[in-house]
């Protein structure tokens, strides 16, 4: 069991936070602010105890120095300002001369955030390439090290990773409910377990097919996923989007042929056709056409999935079945997902674009649980665990 923030005395300390604040940012808005949200049971912690608490995140990609015009964290800071009681101050710099002045002049109980961690990045990649010089500086300007970054636990970065080699340290609330819910719910789940599976690329979700497969009781494909098993069934699938890695044929197919009785395929599609954007048809999966490109599951397959779904003790939804933001393709992820909250089943969901689309039906609600992460929360449920979270110290 990892060191958890109750389990450090924390009172009257400089704690240094690692939260994952990469939220969706349009136009200077905040798109969607729950990652934000779940970061505030810690941050009010912290200010209870008193603790100055310096916050680390990393916003966007920042591979130029052009990147850092569009990807400052002021914004975030703004926000955060917003949502709590206690003052808020935002450091230019990730790193400057006057930052350890500006923390011995913090009162107990207030935030300083950081600049963009990824700022580090230019030129010379030392936040992503977990510097130790950086990470020590870092750790410098603190006594203890929380990480609250669920959704940036599988990057081994100075700021997630590095630091805590400096300081005593240990895992925020964020992070620990994380853990107890993806454990309880997915990893260990009530039976029948099914998992809906969507989204475009199976390369993407290929491991976490093979970790789920043994532990489910059905695993109903969509999407991207499903043309690409329909393929390797030597199902024509047109001009859909689908893998033509070898690699990833075989492995499918042999999942396919091991895990026959608990995977099941679309038998019906909505199909467009790439030249002709008034195109749109609903045909039987064996008779898609060379030009035809599948972009959502038909009626047939979601009434065969929600028979499924509705014997099921345990949800979990990865990835949608089609193109959703095209209101022409989006019955099918939106009509699964009905059928899913309208069952008692416990109902999580994870990775990115599968709470998108929960946010975008304005389903959220009626889930179990909804997890920050995106790739860290697949990473966390392939591999049992997360680098940075590993990296914690032992109760
Ligand atoms: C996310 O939004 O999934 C996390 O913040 C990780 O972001 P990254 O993929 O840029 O590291």
């Amino acid at each position: 069991m990892k060191k958890r923030i109750q389990d450090i005395d924390v009172r009257n300390k400089r704690v240094l936070l690692r939260c994952d604040f990469n939220v969706p940012v349009k136009d200077g808005q905040i798109l969607d602010d729950s990652k934000i949200i779940a970061s505030l049971n810690t941050i009010e912690y912290l200010v209870k105890q008193g603790a100055k608490i310096i916050i680390l995140s990393h916003f966007g990609k920042v591979k130029t120095e052009e990147d850092k015009a569009t990807n400052s964290l002021a914004p975030i800071a703004e926000h955060l300002q917003k949502l709590v009681q206690t003052k808020v101050i935002f450091s230019k710099q990730p790193r400057s001369l006057y930052l350890e002045a500006k923390i011995e002049n913090m009162n107990p109980g207030e935030i300083l955030v950081l600049e963009n961690t990824r700022f580090e990045d230019v030129p010379n990649k030392l936040e992503s390439g977990n510097d130790a010089q950086l990470a020590m500086y870092w750790a410098g300007l603190a006594d203890v090290f929380c990480l609250d970054a669920f959704g940036s636990a599988h990057r081994k970065h100075a700021s997630t990773y590095g630091v805590a080699k400096y300081l005593p340290s240990c895992i925020g609330f964020l992070v620990e409910h994380e853990i107890e819910m993806l454990d309880k719910y997915v990893l260990n789940a009530e039976k029948p377990f099914t998992i809906v599976m969507g989204g475009a690329k199976v390369e993407d979700k290929v491991a976490l097919i093979e970790a789920l497969l043994p532990k489910c009781d059905h695993l109903l494909i969509t999407g991207g996923i499903a043309n690409s098993c329909l393929a390797t069934l030597n199902f024509n699938v047109g001009n859909s989007l689908r893998t033509r890695d070898p690699e990833i044929i075989n492995k499918l197919k042999s999942l396919l042929i091991t895990y026959k009785d608990k995977i099941m395929l679309p038998v019906d599609a909505i199909i467009g056709r790439e030249y002709n954007n008034d195109f749109i048809e609903h045909v039987n999966i064996d008779k898609v056409e060379e030009d035809d490109m599948i972009l959502d599951i038909g009626m047939k397959t979601i009434n065969k999935y929600k028979e499924i779904i509705d014997n099921s003790k345990t949800i979990f939804v990865n990835g949608t079945a089609g193109k959703y933001e095209d209101i022409r393709f989006a019955t099918g992820t939106r009509e699964l997902l009905n059928n899913i909250v309208n069952t008692n089943a416990i109902k999580i969901v994870g990775g990115g674009d599968g709470v998108s689309a929960v946010k975008h039906f304005k389903l959220g609600e009626k889930f179990t649980y909804l997890s920050t992460g995106g790739g860290a929360t697949l990473e966390y449920i392939i591999n049992e665990g997360l680098p940075a979270i590993d990296n914690i110290e032992d109760l």
